[in-house]
């Protein structure tokens, strides 16, 4: 499984840094939604579904967590501990986030407005999906 991880370049200087994010240039979808999550509750696993389209970029802009990535054969753990990183996760991909550090915030860039046809929640029915794609020759 490929993790992609983009790098974001900060514009640094004596006051601090900058980072700014803009569709099909640093971020490769366009953006139609933004959304955070704060105050996560220590020891909590949100996330917990994939989405049939739906493309996201994930970055902890303050703190830390864990995101779990499963795409129904591989599973990877990725830390995201930078505000200048910020992970690609597929539509065909089982994501849970979790190990939110205090304060931490996770800020997500998506592809689609909100949708909740789109979700995928149960595990079983997430397996079948990445097979069919599998069957149907799709990514
Ligand atoms: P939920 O899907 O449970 O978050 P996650 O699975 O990522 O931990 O979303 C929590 C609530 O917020 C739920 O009632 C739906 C709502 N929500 C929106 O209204 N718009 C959105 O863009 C998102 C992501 C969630």
């Amino acid at each position: 499984m490929q993790v992609v991880k983009y790098v974001f370049q900060p514009h640094g200087d004596e006051r601090g840094q900058l980072v700014a994010l803009e569709e099909f240039k640093d971020i490769p979808f366009r953006i139609k939604r933004v959304y955070y999550m704060y105050d996560t509750v220590d020891g909590v696993v949100r996330g917990k579904h994939a989405h049939k389209t739906l493309q996201q970029i994930l970055v902890c802009i303050h703190g830390s967590c864990k995101i779990r990535l499963d795409n129904g054969s591989e599973k990877k753990i990725v830390p995201l501990e930078k505000p200048y990183e910020g992970l690609y996760v597929a539509n065909n991909m089982w994501r849970e986030m979790y190990d939110f550090s205090p304060g931490a915030v996770l800020l997500v860039f998506a592809s689609e407005l909100y949708d909740e046809s789109d979700y995928i929640r149960d595990y079983d029915e997430f397996l079948n999906f990445v097979k069919e794609r599998k069957n149907n020759g799709e990514n």
